[in-house]
C-alpha cells in the first residue's frame, strides 16, 4: 500500500494570507472564478516562499506565549492552589499540559504540513463544518478575546507605571482609579497596533522582535533577583510585610476541591497559551518535519522553566498574601525589592511584553480573518488587501532620505499599506467592544473553555486519523500517552468548567453552534452556486465605499 500524504495545498490559504501580494504567491481570482484547489500550482508557490527557519519559529512561539500571564496570573493561580507549594505545582502541570498538546499538534502538523492550524486538521478530519466552526469562533472570540485580555493587562501596567513613582503602596494604588483610565489606555494601545500592522507587514514582524527583548528582559530581571534573595537570605521588609520566606509554609492550607485546581490551572493555561501558533505557520517553514517538533520541544521547557523561576521568586520575595491580591505582582515585586524605581521598570518592562504579544496575536489575527474572507467565511469585503482593487496607491509621503531609508526599512516591495486592513480593523473592533464590556476574570473563562474545547478536538482528530489513516506518513510521531493525557485533563478541565458556571458554558456551546446554520447559509450557498467546488475570492473594499458613497 503506498502512504498517502497531504498535498501541500491549503484550505486556509495562509500562505497567500501572508504573502498576500508577493508575485510568486497563489494568485488571486475574481468571485467566481476557479482558483486555488486541493492539488493545484500553489504547491510551488508555498515551497518559493518557504522561508521560516527554526529560530524564527522558536521566537514566534516564545515571543507569543510569554506576555501578560506570568506577570498577572499569579494571584489567582495561588489563591486558588492554596499554598505556594501547590501553586508550583501547577504552574508545572500547566506547563506540561501545553507541552503535550503541543507535541500533539507537531504530529498533526507534521502529517498535515499545511498552514492554518486547528481549522486545517479539524477540516481534514471531520469535515469542512468543523473547520468552519473553529474559524467562527476564532475570528469572533478567541482571537479578539485573547487581545483583549492582552490590552486590558497593558493599559494596567501601562497606568501604573507613573504612579509607582508617586505612590508609597503599589499593591494598593488608587483604589479609587476607574477602570476606564486603564480601559482607555488599552484601546489607544490596540489602536495604535493595529495602526502599525495596517501600513505594513515588516513594521509588525520587526516591532515584534523589538518587544521580545522585554520579555525577556521582565523574566531574568525577576529570576536574577529571587536568585539572589533567596541565596544571600535578604529579606526585606517594607511597612512591616515580613518576606522571611524560609518560613514559607509550602503546602500549608492546600486546597482540596477540584474545582478550584481547575480555576488555577485555567490561569496557569492563560500564562502558557499561544503553544498552538507555530502551526499556523508549517507551510512556511523550510524544513517542518524537522523543524516543528524541535520547535516546540525546545521553547515549552525553555518557557516552563521561566515560569517556574519567576514564580519561585516572587514566593522567595513577597509574603502570600500580596502574592494572592495582587494581579499586577510584577510591580509589587518591583517595589518590594527595589522600591518606587523598581515598580516604574518593571510595570514597564511587562507593558512592553504585553505590547509585543498584542502586536503578534493583531498579526495573526488579521491573517486569520482574511482567509476566512477568501474562504467566504465571513463577508468577502474582509478579504482585501489595502483598499482594494481600484484604491489610489497608497504610499507614505517620502520626503527626504530619512523618510526613504525607513520605508525601505519597513515596508514590503509593495509599500506601505499592503496588509489585510479591513481583516484588521474588524479585529480592532471587535477586541474594543470585549475591552469596553469584559473584565480579565469573566474574559480568561470564556477564552479557556472556547480554546480548549477545540484543542481538544483536534487532539482528538489526532486519535482519529491514527485509526483511520495509518497508513499517512507521519515525519514526527509523538508517544501515543501524550494525546492521551493531554485529553483526559482538557476533558477534566472542561467538565468542572461546565459544572462550576453551567451558565457561562452554556452560552458558549450556543455560541459555538450558532456558527453551523451560518456554515450551511454561507459556505453552502456558494458552493451550490459552484457546483459544489471550494472557491477563494478576493474582497474589493475600494468597490464596496465607492458604491456606498456615490451620491
Ligand atoms: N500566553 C499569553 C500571555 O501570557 C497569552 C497569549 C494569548 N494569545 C493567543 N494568541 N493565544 O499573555
Amino acid at each position: 500500500i503506498g502512504r498517502r500524504s497531504y498535498s501541500v495545498s491549503s484550505a486556509f490559504d495562509f500562505n497567500s494570507a501572508l504573502f498576500p501580494l508577493s508575485s510568486s504567491g497563489p494568485g488571486y481570482t475574481a468571485l467566481g472564478a476557479p482558483s486555488t484547489t486541493h492539488s493545484d500550482p500553489s504547491a510551488q508557490s508555498l515551497e518559493k516562499n518557504k522561508r521560516l527557519t527554526y529560530l524564527n519559529g522558536l521566537s514566534l512561539v516564545v515571543g507569543l506565549i510569554i506576555g501578560s500571564g506570568i506577570f498577572s496570573s499569579p494571584a489567582s493561580v495561588n489563591s486558588n492552589a492554596g499554598s505556594p507549594g501547590a501553586a508550583l505545582i501547577v504552574w508545572l502541570i500547566a506547563g506540561l499540559l501545553a507541552w503535550t498538546g503541543a507535541a500533539s499538534y507537531a504530529e498533526l502538523g507534521g502529517a498535515i504540513p499545511l498552514n492554518g492550524g486547528a481549522q486545517v486538521y479539524l477540516s481534514k478530519i471531520f469535515g469542512e463544518w468543523a473547520g468552519f466552526l473553529f474559524t467562527w469562533c476564532a475570528v469572533t472570540v478567541l482571537k479578539p478575546g485573547s487581545a483583549a485580555i492582552v490590552a486590558i493587562i497593558f493599559g494596567e501596567y501601562m497606568v501604573r507605571a507613573p504612579q509607582s513613582l508617586r505612590v508609597a503602596d503599589p499593591m494598593n494604588p488608587h483604589p479609587d482609579l476607574s477602570p476606564w483610565i486603564n480601559k482607555s489606555v488599552a484601546i489607544a494601545g490596540l489602536v495604535a497596533i493595529t495602526l502599525l500592522n495596517c501600513a505594513s507587514t515588516k513594521m509588525g514582524v520587526r516591532s515584534a522582535d523589538f518587544f521580545m527583548f522585554f520579555k525577556f528582559v521582565g523574566l531574568l530581571a525577576i529570576t536574577i533577583t529571587g536568585i539572589v534573595v533567596a541565596v544571600t537570605g535578604w529579606s526585606v521588609n517594607a511597612d512591616g510585610l515580613s518576606t522571611a520566606w524560609k518560613d514559607t509554609d509550602w503546602f500549608g492550607g492546600t486546597s482540596t476541591s477540584g474545582s478550584q485546581w481547575a480555576v488555577a490551572l485555567y490561569a496557569g493555561l492563560w500564562a502558557y497559551d499561544g503553544w498552538d501558533n507555530t502551526n499556523y505557520v508549517v507551510g512556511e517553514m523550510i524544513n517542518p518535519a524537522r523543524d516543528l517538533p524541535r520547535t516546540i520541544h525546545t521553547s515549552l521547557p525553555i518557557v516552563i522553566t521561566g515560569y517556574l523561576l519567576a514564580n519561585l521568586s516572587y514566593i522567595f520575595v513577597l509574603p502570600t498574601s500580596v502574592i494572592n491580591a495582587s494581579n499586577t505582582v510584577a510591580v509589587a515585586f518591583g517595589h518590594t525589592v527595589f522600591g518606587p524605581l523598581g515598580s516604574l521598570f518593571l510595570a514597564l518592562t511587562v507593558s512592553g511584553s504585553c505590547f509585543g504579544t498584542l502586536n503578534a496575536t493583531t498579526f495573526t489575527a488579521g491573517r486569520l480573518v482574511y482567509s476566512a474572507g477568501k474562504e467566504g467565511y465571513v463577508p468577502s469585503i474582509f478579504a482585501t488587501i489595502g483598499l482594494g482593487q481600484g484604491s489610489p496607491p497608497m504610499r507614505l509621503p517620502r520626503r527626504g532620505s530619512k523618510a526613504k531609508r525607513m520605508e525601505r526599512w519597513f515596508a514590503d516591495e509593495h509599500g506601505f499599506f499592503h496588509t489585510p486592513i479591513f481583516a484588521m480593523v474588524l479585529n480592532a473592533a471587535i477586541t474594543c467592544i470585549y475591552i469596553v464590556i469584559g473584565d480579565f476574570t469573566t474574559l480568561t473563562t470564556f477564552y479557556g473553555v472556547a480554546s480548549y474545547l477545540f484543542y481538544f478536538a483536534a487532539v482528538v482528530g489526532l486519535i482519529v486519523l491514527r485509526v483511520k489513516e495509518p497508513e499517512l506518513e507521519r515525519p514526527y510521531k509523538c508517544w501515543i500517552v501524550t494525546p492521551v493525557v493531554f485529553c483526559c485533563v482538557s476533558l477534566f478541565l472542561l467538565s468542572r468548567a461546565i459544572f462550576a458556571k453551567p451558565l457561562q458554558a452554556v452560552v458558549v456551546f450556543a455560541f459555538i453552534a450558532a456558527g453551523l446554520p451560518l456554515y450551511w447559509w454561507q459556505v453552502g450557498r456558494r458552493r451550490r452556486r459552484n457546483n459544489g467546488k471550494r472557491v477563494l475570492v478576493e474582497g474589493d473594499g475600494w468597490k464596496f465605499w465607492k458604491r456606498w458613497t456615490r451620491p
